[in-house]
């Protein structure tokens, strides 16, 4: 589709700079749909194509070759000239030789465990990315800046409040840049709220409504069988999950957190609700597997959802998916939701007080039919309200609507960029930021994404003890 017509198709008006391929280094104005006829007229979007702005590449050491490792990997596929992977290191030998061979990665800078990256105690390429599961990103973060490495960090930055603000103290003391993945502050429907509310076309904010609804079989993958199942082996779902809301409600209000009170548990995924006659996993032929919303053999063999953690390389064969089910390498995703060693929450409130007297309530909620976070912002003179791809905002003094529904899908730039665009986008801003040595191209640095991580330790607390936790960062 050509640029011109699908912005047509998306209902929008661009002007200014193109967003074109070689666009690189332009903001783009867009219209929003209805009449602009007072205030809100239009909204400069530091949208830009997503190859970077670099006089040469910058070189990266991919620690962990999974899901996320491979999503960073793929901008030095599309922008070689940008970012070149030169080390790789990974546990699993067969995701180590994956992501190597795809990058014709030098047989001496294949790592297994991360520490033998900077085993020689030298710097070894430009910048690292850090994939690794949430329990191992406090130890390669704290070396890599020691050794001078700037750090493409996952979300949530560590364990514990205390790692959390170790790692701040360590990228300053060394002086180095450190992202944190918090991925939907370089998403273009979040970019483009954001940039209404600065805009005052609701006037002041006064408060928000925010849900995060996880979706029923991504629950059942991810927190009841799959990675993040243990909040403490991990991270609280509400870091793990929940820390880019948290995060998105401080970047839209603007104003440090200062208190917050949380509420929730585990409803439904344990033992005591299991169906009676059901086996320890639905492949051992479970007499309930037919209607059950969470079987294993539905979501995978069936809907063929989720199946990155299967290392299928984009197979969708059932045969093969059967049998890793069955492999005790991935068996974990075979198990009953009812039998399994989980202990996340799945269903979470939380109700913040801002430093303006701002409130917001945020719902986290497994038990939906899909994804796509929900946000309605009260505010002065205006509302609105979005799903995470459209946002209506109302004018109460012309009782006037207006529209965004750009979809990121029409974007031929961000084609293939998870999470709304966010992947990529960060991904080169963290390469712009590396090859000019200037953080300020980053909206997520460690200093602005302690203060969600914070926000998320103290909702935990509260969640335990039911008292209301002050923010402190
Ligand atoms: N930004 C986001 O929106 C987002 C989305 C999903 C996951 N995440 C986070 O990204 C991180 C990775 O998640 P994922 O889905 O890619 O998980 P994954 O399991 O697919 O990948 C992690 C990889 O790390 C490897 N690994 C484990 N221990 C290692 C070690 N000691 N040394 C080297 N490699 C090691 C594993 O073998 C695995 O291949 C997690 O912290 C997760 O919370 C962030």
């Amino acid at each position: 589709m050509k640029r011109r017509d699908f912005i047509k198709s998306a209902g929008l008006v661009a002007a200014g700079s193109a967003l074109g391929a070689h666009g690189a280094s332009a903001e783009t104005m867009f219209h929003l749909t209805g009449e602009p006829d007072d205030g809100l007229n239009s909204i400069r979007l530091p949208i830009r194509a997503l190859n970077p702005v670099v006089d040469k590449p910058v070189s990266v050491i991919i620690i962990g070759a999974g899901n996320r490792g491979k999503t960073y990997a793929r901008y030095a596929e599309m922008f070689p000239e940008g970012m070149k992977v030169v080390g790789v290191s990974d546990i699993l030998d067969h995701r180590l030789k994956y992501l190597s061979d795809k990058h014709g990665v030098a047989e001496d800078m294949r790592f297994g465990h991360f520490r033998e990256v900077f085993a020689s105690g030298k710097k070894l390429a430009d910048a690292v990315v850090i994939s690794t599961p949430d329990d191992r990103h406090y130890e390669p973060c704290m070396k890599a800046l020691s050794l001078g490495y700037d750090v493409l960090l996952e979300k949530p930055v560590a364990q514990t409040e205390k790692e959390c603000k170790a790692i701040l103290a360590q990228a300053k003391k060394y002086g180095r840049i450190v992202a944190v993945c918090h991925v939907l502050r370089y998403a273009p429907y979040f970019l483009a709220l954001r940039e209404v509310l600065r805009s005052g076309a609701i006037g002041e904010i006064v408060s928000i409504q925010h849900m995060e609804p996880i979706q029923y079989a991504h629950m059942a993958h991810s927190y009841v069988r799959g990675n993040w199942r243990s909040s403490t082996e991990t991270t609280p779902i509400i870091l793990a999950k929940s820390c880019h809301d948290l995060d998105m409600l401080r970047w839209l209000i603007n104003k440090p957190c200062k208190s917050i009170v949380a509420d929730g548990g585990l409803h439904l995924f344990k033992a005591e609700n299991a169906p009676e006659g059901a086996p320890m996993r639905c492949t051992d032929g479970c007499p309930h597997e037919a209607t059950c919303p969470y079987s294993a053999l539905d979501i995978y063999t069936r809907q063929k959802v989720h199946l990155g953690v299967f290392d299928l390389n984009g197979s969708k064969d059932t045969d093969l998916i059967l049998q890793r089910l069955k492999d005790p390498a991935y068996s974990s995703y075979a198990r009953c939701v009812y039998h399994c060693d989980n202990d996340q929450p799945d269903h979470y409130v939380a109700e913040m007080v801002f430093e303006g007297g701002e409130t917001a309530a945020f719902s986290m909620e497994a038990f939906s039919p899909r994804g796509g976070r929900r946000t309605r912002v009260m505010g002065t003179i205006g509302f609105i309200e979005g799903d995470g791809t459209s946002f209506t905002v109302t004018d109460f003094r012309t009782r006037k609507q207006r529209v965004w529904n750009l979809k990121v899908s029409d974007i031929p730039e961000y084609k293939g960029s998870g999470h709304g665009g966010g992947d990529l986008a960060l991904a080169r801003d963290f390469i712009e930021a590396v090859a000019h040595q200037d953080p300020s191209r980053l909206s997520s640095t460690i200093d602005v994404s302690i203060e969600s991580h914070v926000m998320g330790f103290a909702a935990e607390r509260s969640r335990k003890t039911g008292r209301k936790e002050k923010v402190k960062v």
